[in-house]
């Protein structure tokens, strides 16, 4: 079973014994756990000796209007949870002991690429993404983070983060962990009406329909964008609010008809959906490779 700490202080005092001799990963999450964080401590172990998973539902990556009060908090079945999963620490602060001041007067802002995909219908979201994961480097200070694919712009923001404040982690991405009919596996998928969760796994379908459209077709950007649009069409007939479906470059810039018609080698894109069903924003993508 993991030693679960509440404090900063506590926890840097146990992990310092381990610093000189062992890798630490920290596998941070805002509990409510399924199969995919599980999938995340599992990764973790093999690339560092003490996995310390952080549980802690972020006040400052909710918008106004947002889930943030009624964000499932369940502890101990988290913890019971990451106990067969061989996790080590828990840290599960109170948001009084991640900030002492609300809101906080000091912000980390990445730049453009928060502001596009999600970042146009949650624009503060990924400011208070940076500050958290900056804070939890901060305190667990782990050789490595392992962040699943499936939230990619995070991803991608948190890659840019290491990389502009020099941090010494290795971020390790964890594959999209699916059920067996496809939908991706998150902990916003238990609002789902049973209705609603049976129609969910087109929006997995769909990514998977327009990859392979996308290998066969001509690599303009005139022909993505007409593939685009049916998709959207289709998902939305099946009942979903399209937040947006769109298609980029896996570094997520923009594609232009010139970087999406290499005409030496491959490229590499991301299709990637966030559309609402009911109550739940399911976000999902695939990398697909264009020759
Ligand atoms: O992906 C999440 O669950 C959260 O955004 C994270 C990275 C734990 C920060 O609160």
């Amino acid at each position: 079973m993991p030693i679960i700490h509440h404090h900063i202080a506590s926890l840097r005092d146990t992990l310092k014994h381990y610093r000189s001799q062992q890798r630490i990963a920290l596998v941070p999450t805002m509990g409510n756990l399924h199969d995919g964080h599980l999938a995340l401590v599992t990764l973790a172990k093999q690339h560092a000796d003490i996995v310390v998973v952080s549980i802690f539902v972020n006040p400052t990556q909710f918008g106004v209007g947002e889930d943030f009060n009624s964000y499932p908090r369940m502890l101990e079945a988290d913890v019971a949870k990451l106990t067969t999963v061989g996790t080590d620490y828990v840290f599960a602060p109170t948001s009084d002991e991640m900030y002492p001041i609300l809101p906080l007067p000091t912000s980390i802002h990445a730049g453009a690429i928060t502001t596009q995909l999600c970042g146009q219908t949650r624009p503060t979201h990924f400011d208070g993404v940076g500050i958290v994961v900056s804070k939890l480097f901060n305190i667990v200070q782990p050789n490595v983070a392992i962040f699943g694919q499936k939230d990619y712009q995070q991803l991608a923001i948190i890659k840019q983060l290491v990389r502009d404040l020099s941090y010494p982690i290795d971020i390790i991405t964890a594959p999209i962990v699916r059920a067996t009919d496809g939908l991706a596996l998150s902990s916003r998928n238990q609002y789902l009406s049973p209705e609603e969760r049976n129609i969910a796994p087109l929006l997995q379908q769909e990514l998977q329909r327009l990859a392979q459209q996308f290998t066969a077709s001509q690599h303009t950007q005139k022909g993505f964008e007409a593939l685009i649009v049916e998709a959207s069409k289709r998902i939305t007939a099946a009942g979903f609010i399209v937040d947006y479906l769109e298609v980029k470059t896996a570094e997520l810039e923009a594609l232009n008809s010139k970087s999406a018609k290499p005409t030496t080698g491959s490229q590499d894109l991301i299709i990637v959906v966030a559309a609402w069903l009911g109550r739940a924003r399911l976000l999902d993508n695939l990398l697909v490779t264009i020759y």
